[in-house]
């Protein structure tokens, strides 16, 4: 079954425990924390403090989207605060087989997150350490933006890839989801949806929480 994953980055930080219950009583699966630096990415966001913050409040999994240089100085921060999975990106991350051994030495889900312009190919190496891969549908940085459409093909190569390496890994796509792309990305063989301004920035967080859920029910029996 495929699952829903709000991302705070949108939501109202000032009322966050509020926020993270709407999306939890409307079916959400994972809680997404997307951390920027200001300078892999030109925004700024925030740290384990805010996941420690969300953790008190949610049962659900905390999947950790580090979108910041040197990822390995903060893993056991992230982990310490209640992350359960972390996931780096290619881009920022010069040894990624030694960062993906130390987040599993922490004991918590590893992933990798590649950028629209990086190919598929990039993670094959490593594909059988990771549990999750993350395919960016947007230039990381900020809420908001347009779903790039050659992501498709892209989710669609990281499925028949999984398949080919007999791997387990989650395959999690991030960026531009609403309810009018989803069933596209559901069919190409998307398992984790992120969706960040369609819900926190709709009129009703919990309509469309239910509404997205909906949408990614029953994925199994179409494929
Ligand atoms: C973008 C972040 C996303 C962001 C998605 O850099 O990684 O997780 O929250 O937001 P929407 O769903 O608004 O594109
Ligand atoms: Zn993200």
């Amino acid at each position: 079954m495929a699952l829903l994953a709000p991302s705070i980055l949108s939501a109202d930080l000032s009322n966050l425990s509020q926020q993270i219950r709407l999306v939890e009583l409307a079916g959400a699966d994972w809680i997404h924390c997307d951390i920027m630096d200001g300078h892999f990415v030109p925004n700024l966001t925030f740290g384990p403090i805010i996941v420690k913050a969300a953790r008190k409040v949610t049962q659900l999994p905390l999947d950790v989207h580090l979108m910041i240089e040197k990822p390995d100085k903060y893993l056991e921060d992230f982990v310490k605060s209640g992350a359960n999975s972390i996931t780096v990106h290619q881009e920022a991350v010069i040894h990624l087989d030694r960062t993906i051994n130390r987040i599993k030495e922490l004991g918590v889900k590893a992933g990798v997150a590649i950028n629209p312009s990086t190919p598929v190919d990039f993670i094959k190496e490593i594909i059988e350490k990771l549990d999750l891969v993350l395919i960016m549908s947007v230039n990381p940085g900020f809420g908001g933006q347009l779903f790039i459409p050659n992501t498709i093909n892209k989710i669609k190569e990281l499925f028949e890839l999984r398949k080919k390496k007999k791997s387990n890994l989650v395959i999690e796509v991030d960026g531009g989801i609403d309810n009018k792309i989803i069933q596209n990305v559901l069919d190409a063989g998307c398992d984790v949806f992120v969706a960040g301004s369609s819900i926190f920035k709709s009129d009703n967080i919990s309509a469309s929480t239910v509404e997205l859920k909906n949408l990614i029910k029953g994925k199994d029996d179409k494929r």
